[in-house]
């Protein structure tokens, strides 16, 4: 089946997103604004959004009176954005390989937007001329992804403190695998768009101040909480916890939250963001 590792990724991975989509919202709302003005949701527009997690831009785009539909591989993110989005549908699928249109039958869609929900397919060709066929002529594509981790320190800054514990150590990722970060390089998503059929293709660097002082807090707290429900995270916890018991494990915390401390930027948890804003047209 396809994206099998991936659905079991997500199956795991589902429970830190959901328990911190308040959070992600916070933090990641400039990069839902910029993809939301691209896309201009509007009443009359079906759309369509590609590993909706939780449903932000299923909520938003609904507000802007558009029909909505998610879909996600999984189960736990597609409850979790139909509570947040009653009036979507939300399909738990794989969106390289779904009918999407018999799944959720309807108009063609004439949006297709995604928030870091496209990076993870198998064979990102083959899942985006699945997502074009389900898209009406003239129908306009817009996603945010990734550039490298290496532009991008929340990969790493307070998490590495766990990732360097870890044995094995994990490999470095392969930069065509399917992960956060397989659309970097931006030949990558042009090439793929292109390939797929879709025409007018856009790669434009999109970057922001991304910012945990949410009310007033150092956000601390809040990035510590990310990092430890994050898979690293857990998988540190996992190994930790049996290796150097419960006091290792909370002194190994109490590094990441050094770390963090360390780091601030004018009093709070800030990361500089490094992201493609991808747009493309299905051609008429
Ligand atoms: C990084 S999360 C982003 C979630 C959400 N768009 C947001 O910004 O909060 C990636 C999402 O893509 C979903 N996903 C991964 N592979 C998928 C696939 N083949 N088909 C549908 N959804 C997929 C995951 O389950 C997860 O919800």
């Amino acid at each position: 089946m396809a994206n099998e590792s991936m659905r079991e990724n997500w199956a795991t991975g589902a429970a830190g997103w959901v328990a911190n989509q308040a959070l992600f919202d916070a933090v990641y709302a400039p990069v839902t604004a910029a993809i939301l003005a691209e896309a201009a949701p509007a009443a009359g527009q079906r759309v369509l959004d590609v590993g909706c997690g939780t449903g932000t831009l299923l909520e938003q785009s609904a507000a802007a009176g558009a029909e909505v539909v998610g879909v996600d591989i999984a189960e736990e993110m597609a409850a979790a954005a139909r509570r947040r989005a009653p009036e979507a549908t939300v399909l738990v699928a794989d969106a390289q390989t779904a009918d999407l249109l018999a799944e959720a039958p309807g108009a063609p869609f004439d949006r297709v937007v995604s928030r870091f929900g496209v990076m993870f397919f198998e064979d990102p060709a083959a899942a985006f001329a699945n997502l074009r066929r389900a898209a009406a002529p003239g129908a306009r594509l817009v996603f945010a992804c990734w550039r490298s981790e290496a532009e991008n320190p929340v990969f790493s800054h307070g998490t590495s403190v766990l990732a360097d514990r870890l044995d094995p150590k994990p490999e470095p990722a392969d930069p065509d695998a399917p992960g956060p970060t397989a659309f970097a390089d931006p030949e990558r998503p042009a090439s793929v768009l292109a390939a797929a059929g879709w025409g007018a293709v856009s790669v434009d660097a999109f970057d922001f101040m991304c910012d945990y002082g949410i009310g007033g807090s150092d956000g601390v707290e809040e990035r510590l909480t990310m990092i430890l429900d994050g898979r690293t995270g857990r998988l540190a916890r996992e190994q930790l916890v049996q290796r150097l018991g419960p006091e290792g494990w909370e002194s190994a915390v109490d590094e990441v939250r050094a770390e963090l401390i360390r780091r601030l930027v004018d009093g709070a948890v800030r990361f500089p963001v490094a992201l493609w804003l991808v747009t493309a047209t299905n051609p008429a």
